[in-house]
């Protein structure tokens, strides 16, 4: 994780890298630091510990102009939050480097750096690039092959930025595993991990692809990859706008991105569905072909988008009839596992840059899996490069930590793919019809659901004071249920667990007391009298119940909060709508109590390490 903003421009370069840093601060922001190189060829370093914003303070108190720098909003891996372990990370007062990603082999170049007499101000891997480029310097080698000769020793994942106060016009990039992006402009060149940073600045992209390293300036672009051959990337325009990562009228990003479902998932849907039938265009031309191959179903992700997969898996098998498991991202890259003939490996990320998710991805290639799908929100992300097969949510930039509107576009994608697939196996064309058109009106359904807002805000006050909860569901509403624990923890720091209803008794019911809300997600489904029963066995040991139910579930609110949700669909796509009020939940708690909802501490939008 970390973001990295650099550039070179005629102008000051120092309000574009704030700015840039400000739109990278999803991935991290323990730190922030900028390294500015003066007329004179000194570098010039400011950092400060915590956001952006104590950055552009100091800076405010201290300011400085430069053409050419380098920036950085840190999530902290090796050594704590600091400013001296704030980057950029300077070699030698002469060349400053800033890093995204984990240099495995830190330990033993550090050592051979001591001996070499290089003294390290910082606990960081990412001191160690800064020295080694120095030493292929020192050994006689020009810039940009020092930066090549450095990578290639580096062992781990990482996307650097290089700043030399001795190369007014240009800086070196070099990347393997984490993402960069050059934006171009005519009197402003541009290296960001996220082409989100650079949006206000260029539209112009060029997407540097896994062993790349290059070097930038004002008409300079000069890439060699992995095997040292000289290459031309593509010179993309990015579709994103500046106004899309702007929070509006919203308080939070959150909420804004809440509140976006409606449109995320009819903007998803868009151009995908016929009349009666998904349009299996929309996952690739070779989609035919490979869909007509495939027999089981293998979903690797992490986070929010597991949880996706979890839920798809009730659909893929019931509706369907393709064989389905779904695994943590980070247990199936290092499990033993069996490869199924004729498996499609599906694997889901809202940034598409997920380490571990890439990482098994290309562990399923590796192992021969017939066939991969991306489920991405991010076009130009890895993962989307990588995988045979994509399909994009159509949600638009997600910054809130917490991920909301990836979730429920993750969810209509994976439904587009279970009939996609079920046609040719259980699922018939009357029933896919049906599907399509309910589709068609979920995002009327989801705006339906948004207006409990009021109601939910209303209950949060009895769980703000809570240090626990618990979430019940039962079926495809278990994972739903897992999803709302997620959201509540992830934002109000309150420890809340998710369970399958029918394991309350095997164990979590022993903590079951007035002082631990249980939250049951209740649908009028086959499962509701089994998690009915569930529910008297949390209300016969005092526990408090908050309910989230249909008008035909048949409630009554004597000695339950009862939440009625609007369930204008079909039963296969309530999970979508029993989704949003566990985040407006989650939401208005955090807000009672005052947490940084769209940036909980400790955690990072897009995890790119490990
Ligand atoms: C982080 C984020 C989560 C997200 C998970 C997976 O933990 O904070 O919101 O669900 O990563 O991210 P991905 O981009 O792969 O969906």
């Amino acid at each position: 994780m970390c973001g990295i903003v650099c550039g070179i421009a005629r102008h000051d370069i120092v309000p574009d890298l704030l700015e840039g840093l400000r739109r990278l601060e999803y991935r991290g922001y323990d730190s922030a630091g900028i390294a500015v190189r003066l007329d004179d060829g000194r570098l010039h370093r400011v950092r400060a510990l915590g956001k952006v914003m104590e950055l552009a303070r100091r800076l405010a108190a201290e300011p400085v102009t430069s053409h050419a720098g380098i920036g950085h909003t840190r999530w902290a891996t090796h050594g704590a939050p600091s400013e001296a372990n704030a980057h950029p990370h300077i070699s030698r007062g002469e060349l400053a480097v800033v890093h995204n990603g984990i240099i495995e082999n830190h330990a033993a170049l550090r050592e051979a750096q001591r001996a070499a007499g290089f003294e390290f101000t910082s606990q960081t891997d990412t001191e160690v690039i800064g020295h080694q480029i120095r030493r292929h310097l020192d050994a006689g080698l020009d810039l940009f092959d020092a930066v090549r000769a450095a990578a290639a020793e580096l062992h781990g994942a990482f996307a650097i930025g290089v700043l030399s106060g001795a190369e007014p016009d240009r800086l070196l990039a070099a990347r393997r595993g984490s993402p960069l992006v050059v934006g171009v402009a005519a009197d402003a060149v541009y290296l960001a991990s996220d082409a989100a940073a650079l949006v206000p600045f260029t539209q112009d992209m060029v997407f540097l692809q896994d062993g790349d390293v290059a070097e930038v300036g004002i008409g300079l672009l000069r890439i060699v990859d992995a095997h040292g051959q000289p290459v031309q990337r593509p010179l993309r325009r990015s579709s994103l706008s500046a106004a899309a990562t702007e929070r509006g009228a919203y308080r939070h990003y959150m909420q804004k991105e809440i509140f976006e479902q409606p449109q995320a998932i009819a903007d998803t849907l868009d151009g995908r569905l016929g009349e009666s039938r998904v349009l299996e265009a929309a996952f690739g031309t070779e989609a035919a072909a490979i869909f007509d191959r495939v027999r089981e179903l293998r979903i690797v992700a992490c986070g929010t988008s597991y949880h996706a997969g979890c839920v798809a898996r009730y659909w893929f098998e019931a509706l369907a009839g393709v064989p389905c498991q779904v695994e943590i991202a980070s247990e199936f890259r290092y499990r033993d596992s069996v490869v199924p003939a004729d498996a499609l490996l599906v694997a889901i990320s809202q940034s598409g840059e997920t380490a571990d998710t890439l990482e098994a991805l290309r562990e399923a290639r590796r192992r021969g899996y017939a066939h991969t799908l991306a489920i991405c929100n991010v076009p130009e992300s890895s993962l989307t490069r990588e995988a045979d097969l994509k399909l994009m949510t159509h949600a638009g930039p997600e910054i809130g930590v917490a991920s909301t509107k990836a979730f429920t576009t993750q969810l209509v994608s994976l439904m587009l793919l279970v009939l996609a697939l079920g046609r040719r196996h259980r699922l018939d064309a009357a029933t896919e019809a049906s599907l399509v058109d309910e589709l068609r009106r979920l995002p009327a359904a989801v705006q339906a659901v948004l207006a409990l807002d009021d109601t939910i805000a209303a209950l949060a006050p009895d769980f703000a004071d809570k240090h626990h909860a618990l979430f019940l569901g039962r079926g495809v509403h278990y994972p739903v249920a897992l999803e709302g624990a997620l959201k509540l923890k992830e934002i109000s720091y309150i420890h809340a667990e998710a369970y399958a209803a029918g394991e309350l008794k095997h164990g979590p019911l022993a903590l079951v007391d007035a002082d631990m809300p249980v939250v049951a997600v209740a649908p009028s489904d086959p499962l509701l009298e089994k998690l009915k029963s569930n529910m008297e066995e949390v209300r016969a040991r005092g526990g408090r119940l908050l309910v989230f139910a249909d008008a035909g579930a048949g409630f009554d609110d004597t000695d339950i909060a009862l939440v009625e949700v609007p369930t204008d669909t079909i039963d296969h796509l309530v999970p979508v709508l029993f989704t949003v009020p566990l985040q407006l939940l989650a939401y208005h708690v955090a807000l009672i109590r005052g947490t940084d909802v769209d940036q909980p501490r400790n955690l990072a939008k897009s995890v790119t390490v490990e």
